[in-house]
Formats: structure tokens, sequence, C-alpha cells
């Protein structure tokens, strides 16, 4: 294997797990892929046998075009976990609990595994998709598959720009990335996805200073409103989550996608963290409201179809869970010795991501 982002061969014993492509720069294109894996030690070995050859793949279509920033995170389901790897397993995998308030459904969808594939260019990302579904074969069924793409400015089909407030560099690793709190995962991460529906005829009816309270930024210039006219049930307020006196972030990386002729307009949501559970408190905030019934007014105009949570392994425990099928690699992982005081701040202290191969 040669060396990469997805690969650990060779580093000593003491490095950090390296994980996979979650946290990298903003793409045109994105594919997310999402199956089922059908009934069978076939299928199971099947699947095994590409978490370890997953990084020879994007390789083969990445090496064809340098600019292109392909990357692939693969990610496991909580059943699937068991079925494929057993004990031990991640601290907060579990299958995402549906939340439900009147008429507002965050929906619970099958998945086993997500393929997150981005790549500025959408043919290497249909290319890898091709790929990974021909060595998958008759191992699995594929539920969901969305083809998405990165709309003017940045912005999702409410006309409003996406992803500023994300967290980048140091910060972002250190809100994705698992560290010492559960160190056989260490590298690892948990992703939510949704897959969102928006009403844009009644939504475009709305005024735009309407819209703007909703979001709780401008709308042309992206600014974030004063905490004098933003309401409390603005979506950046009740996704704003603070603890301790420190907020906590997450790492999203959403993209546009539709069919015109179907009038489909959507946002796929995904949203990587170190831990599932601010994730889920958003959904909450989002969903049931802070305090309840203060809910997020995005969804009078949006339904979420699809639900699922994945575990991201670190590329060297993807890669060795794949060659051993065994979860030895994870008592392995454990060995390497990990930040003692984790803190959630952006200090995770895995090394940076700068200057280190890339997904490719
Ligand atoms: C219909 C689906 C969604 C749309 C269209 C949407 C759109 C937006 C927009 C336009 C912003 C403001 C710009 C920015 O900072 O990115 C934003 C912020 C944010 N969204 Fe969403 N979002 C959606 C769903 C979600 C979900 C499901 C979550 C979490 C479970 C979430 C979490 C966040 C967070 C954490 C921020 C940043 C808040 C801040 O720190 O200011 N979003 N979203």
């Amino acid at each position: 294997m040669a060396s990469g982002a997805l690969t650990a061969g060779g580093a000593p014993e003491t490095t950090p797990p390296l994980p996979q492509a979650v946290v990298v720069p903003l793409t045109r294109a994105a594919i997310f892929l999402i199956v089922t894996i059908n009934p069978g030690a076939a299928s199971e070995d099947a699947v095994r046998s590409l978490c370890a050859d997953l990084a020879a793949l994007v390789r083969a279509v990445a090496f064809r075009d340098s600019e292109g920033q392909l990357s692939c995170v693969m990610g496991i389901g909580s059943e699937a976990w068991d079925r494929l790897f057993g004990a031990p397993r991640p601290a907060e995998l579990h299958s995402l609990r549906e939340i439900s308030a009147g008429s507002r459904r965050a929906v619970s969808t099958p998945g086993d595994l997500l393929f997150h594939i981005r790549a500025e260019r959408m043919d290497l990302c249909f290319e890898l998709a091709a790929l990974i579904m021909a060595r998958l074969a008759d191992a699995v069924t594929p539920i969901d598959e969305v083809h998405g793409f990165r709309y003017f400015d940045a912005r999702d089909l409410l006309g409003f720009v996406d992803g500023t407030e994300n967290p980048d560099g140091q910060e972002a690793l250190g809100a994705a990335l698992i560290g010492g709190e559960d160190p056989g995962f260490a590298g690892g991460s948990y992703v939510i996805v949704q897959k969102y529906l928006h009403d844009l005829e009644r939504w475009n009816a709305l005024p735009t200073e309407a819209q703007e309270r909703i979001i709780g930024r401008t709308k042309l210039s992206d600014v974030e409103l004063d905490d004098a006219v933003k309401p409390t049930s603005a979506h950046n307020a009740l996704t704003t989550i603070v603890e301790d006196g420190q907020e906590i972030k997450i790492l999203r990386a959403n993209m546009v996608f539709g069919r015109v002729g179907h009038g489909e307009f959507g946002t796929y949501f995904i949203g990587y963290a170190r831990s599932a559970g601010t994730t889920e408190q958003m959904l909450i905030n989002m969903f049931i409201g802070r305090p309840p019934g203060n809910y997020d007014r995005i969804l009078d105009f949006s339904r979420a179809v699809t639900g699922c949570l994945f575990f991201v392994p670190s590329a060297s425990l993807l890669e060795s869970l794949g060659a051993a099928g065994t979860p030895a690699p994870i008592a392995a992982a454990a060995q390497i010795p990990q930040p003692s005081a984790p803190k959630r701040d952006g200090s995770l202290r895995i090394g940076s991501l700068k200057g280190e191969p890339r997904n490719e």
C-alpha cells in the first residue's frame, strides 16, 4: 500500500490513528450513497474486504486528476458494526433515534454503510461510486443515492449561504474527531445524515426579512443577525450548543440536490461530530424546540425524508478491520497514547492534517 490518509502502513506505533478524509475543503460535487448489507456471511466478507481496499480504490481514481480533490469517507451503522466486527464497539454508536413533535419528524431510516464521496468534479465521484458498487455487487442493497452539487456562493436552495460558521483547521479536527475519551476509536467520528425536501413555493412567498429571522442571518450579505433582533427560534440559535461556557461545534458538509422536473428541491444535511450527542441535541432543539415548542421554523417549509447515524473509523482502523476481520486491531489502537485530558475546543492534539497527504 502506498501512503495516504486512508493508510497507516509503516507508521510508528506512537503515531495517533490517521483519520479518514473527514476534514477536507469544500468541494463542488458529492455523492451520498447509503446501502444495507445483504444476509449471509459472504456479504459480510465482501464488506470487510472493501474496508481494507477502499483507500486503494480512491487512489486509483484520484491519481487521474491531481486537482480533483477526490475523497471518500466510509461510515458503518450500529447493526452493521455488530454483524461485521462485534465487540468492542464505539461508545456512542447506535441507530438514530426518531424525534417526533407535532407534524415535525426527524425520521430514522435504514442504512448499514455510508459512502460520502467528494470531489471538484462529479465524474470522479461517479467513477469511485461505480467501483465501490462493483466491488460490493450482490453483498449490498442500495437504499439511497444523492448526487449533490455546490450552488451559487455555497448557498442552499432556500437562498442562504450554508457553512459559514463551520469550524476549520485545528478547530475542525477537535470538533469532528474522537480523542482520548474513547481511545480504541480515536481518530474516528460520528456522522448523522438527513435528506431534506423543501417547499420552495411557500418559502419563496415569505418576505426576505421573515426568512432571515428563521435562519438567523441576512440573506444577501450572510451576516449574523444581532441578538436584539434574532429570535431564540432562529436556526443558528437552536443549533448553538454551549456546555460549561464553551461552544461545542460540529462539522457540516451540506450539499444541494434536486430534480427540477419533479419539483424536488433539497438540502442533504451531513454533520460530523466527535460526540453523536452534540448533533442529536441540535436535532432535539430544532424539532422539539428549546424550550419545547420554540422549534426551528425551517421545519415548517422542509421535511426530513431520511435519517441515519454512522460511525466513521479512523483510516488506520478501517484498513486493519478489513484486513483482519476481527476486533483485534481495535485493541492495538487502544495502545496508542492519547491526550490525557481531551478538550472539545480543538485541542485534540492528534496533529495537524496540514502537510499530510490527503485521502487521494
Ligand atoms: C433543511 C436543512 C438545513 C438547512 C437548509 C440549513 C441551513 C443552514 C444555514 C443557512 C446556516 C447559516 C450559515 C452557517 O453558519 O452555515 C446554518 C447553520 C448551522 N446549521 Fe443548519 N441547516 C439545515 C439543517 C441543519 C441540521 C439538521 C443541523 C444539526 C443537526 C444543522 C446545524 C447547523 C449549525 C451547527 C449551524 C451553525 C450555527 C452557528 O454556529 O451559527 N443544520 N444552517
